[in-house]
């Protein structure tokens, strides 16, 4: 995070330096859709509050962090034992190795499903450009590679299919730049820009139309040969009008929704007309927001699967989960499947774990709203949206017990129920104040209480 933090910062600090003619006024504030199918749509989808963001991809094979180890930025770190040149080669030679001879859709959905997610969104094409898609404009796919015999080969159609058939909405990963294409990273020049285009798009302005026309076909392809698609998340927002590598997103939003009605559109971090929701990476905002909004953050340290990964705990997550809605967002939790294409026994247990906690108090944060008196100390409170309850969850930390009383001031209920069994609880109440004794035995875990108003 922080050598991302530190590279974005490098990108904001390079923006002024560029002609100021060429600086694209972006708007500060969100900008709600005008379109009622794409407003309904978010409507919709900011009450699924929980969903999965699958990076998969063939940094899978070796293990390692997605694509950014082709990257020629200072931060990247990789094997010393190579030039520049011959660790691409060997990067670029991993779809040789890709061969997910598992591969399994059917699971990933039932274990998600069963985790209490209700939305996906999957790497369609992460920077590398590596397709996990049949694509017709290039070689470069997991149809094509090691995986060419097998019937699952078009591997986004049966992703895709298998999360549908369990009722989730639909999100696509599409990464903007890719560095695998001759017309991003083009093999005359080094490509000391770091992640950018490396050549000068005035002198080769026909190279960059390729770039545009190659970037538009392909999204045509991700969303006319795959079903219904929900949300379109464009990563890379590097790619963009404001930092001279302009590729027309007025005119793929009309052909995107051309096709998909109501498509929910989130060119991240562009803030304006095509960022439908705005996605704070790994960390949560410091306030509630009434803008759709969503964290993404990985159930490990690394977005795709890596070896022997630090695994986040269920009750980190459910109480990251709490505050994010208690702020108004949702939570997509990222989880990379294994290279053989399966997800791993030790991801399956702890979202299981996180799906046993969210059957029981998940009415406390599924299709609920924001509420004013959002927060006291570990308490965090979300409302039914007929205004008639309210929930307040603690949020436990791993290793701490649950306190004999709970107390806060507003929100003052009527009565007070334990979520999870039902069970009515006696509630004290000194002018503003309200206080619960929570009954004895609670196993140590985050807890709900229904409110009623
Ligand atoms: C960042 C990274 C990218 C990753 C994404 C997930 O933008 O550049 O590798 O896919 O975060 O949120």
């Amino acid at each position: 995070m922080k050598k991302i933090l530190i590279s974005l910062l490098a990108l904001t600090m390079a923006l002024p330096s560029m002609g100021q003619g060429d600086v694209y006024e972006k708007s500060k504030t969100y900008e709600w859709p005008t379109d009622p199918q794409v407003v309904d749509k978010l409507k919709n989808w900011q009450d699924l509050k929980f969903g999965v963001l699958m990076h998969w991809g063939v940094y899978s094979v070796p293990g390692m962090v997605e694509s950014w180890a082709i990257c020629d930025e200072d931060w990247v770190t990789r094997d010393t034992t190579m030039t520049y040149q011959q660790y691409k080669e060997w990067y670029w030679g991993l779809a040789d190795k890709f061969n997910p001879v598992k591969f399994n859709p059917d699971q990933w959905a039932s274990v998600m499903r069963d985790a209490g997610m209700r939305y996906m969104i999957f790497t369609t094409k992460h920077h590398d450009g590596f397709c996990l898609f049949d694509s017709k404009y290039t070689d470069y796919t997991i149809a094509r590679h090691a995986f060419r015999d097998n019937p699952k080969r078009d591997v986004l159609k049966h992703v895709l299919q298998s999360f549908r058939d369990k009722g989730f909405m639909i999100g696509e990963y599409f990464s903007k730049p890719d560095w695998h294409s001759q017309d991003y990273w083009w093999d005359v020049y080094p490509t000391k820009r770091g992640r950018n285009v490396n050549y000068d798009i005035k002198k080769w302005p026909w190279r960059w139309e390729a770039f545009k026309k190659y970037t538009y076909d392909q999204m045509e392809e991700v969303l006319t040969r795959y079903g219904k698609v929900d949300i379109f998340w464009l990563d890379g927002g590097w790619v963009c009008k404001e930092n001279n590598q302009d590729i027309d997103l007025p005119k793929i939003a009309t052909m995107a929704r051309s096709h998909q009605p109501g498509l929910i559109i989130v060119d991240r971090t562009i803030h304006g007309p095509y960022e439908n929701y705005r996605t704070p990476e790994r960390t949560i905002p410091e306030t509630q927001l009434d803008t759709p909004w969503e964290s993404c953050i990985p159930l490990t340290n690394d977005w795709g699967w890596v070896p022997r990964p630090t695994w986040k705990s269920p009750a980190k997550v459910i109480n990251t989960l709490i505050e994010v809605v208690a702020k108004g967002g949702n939570l997509v939790l990222g989880v990379g499947p294994t290279p053989e294409g399966l997800i791993e026994p030790e991801a399956v247990q702890r979202l299981e774990a996180i799906g046993r906690w969210l059957n029981k108090n998940g009415q406390a944060l599924y299709n609920t709203t924001i509420t004013p008196h959002y927060n006291e100390g570990r308490l965090w409170f979300t409302a039914s949206k007929d205004g008639k309850k309210c929930y307040a969850l603690y949020a436990l930390p791993d290793g701490e017990q649950l306190p004999a009383t709970l107390s806060w001031t507003g929100n003052k209920p009527k009565s007070v129920r334990l979520l999870a069994t039902g069970r009515k609880l006696k509630a004290q109440k000194q002018g503003n104040r309200t206080t619960v004794s929570l009954p004895k035995g609670l196993k140590n875990e985050p807890i709900a209480l229904e409110l009623s108003l």
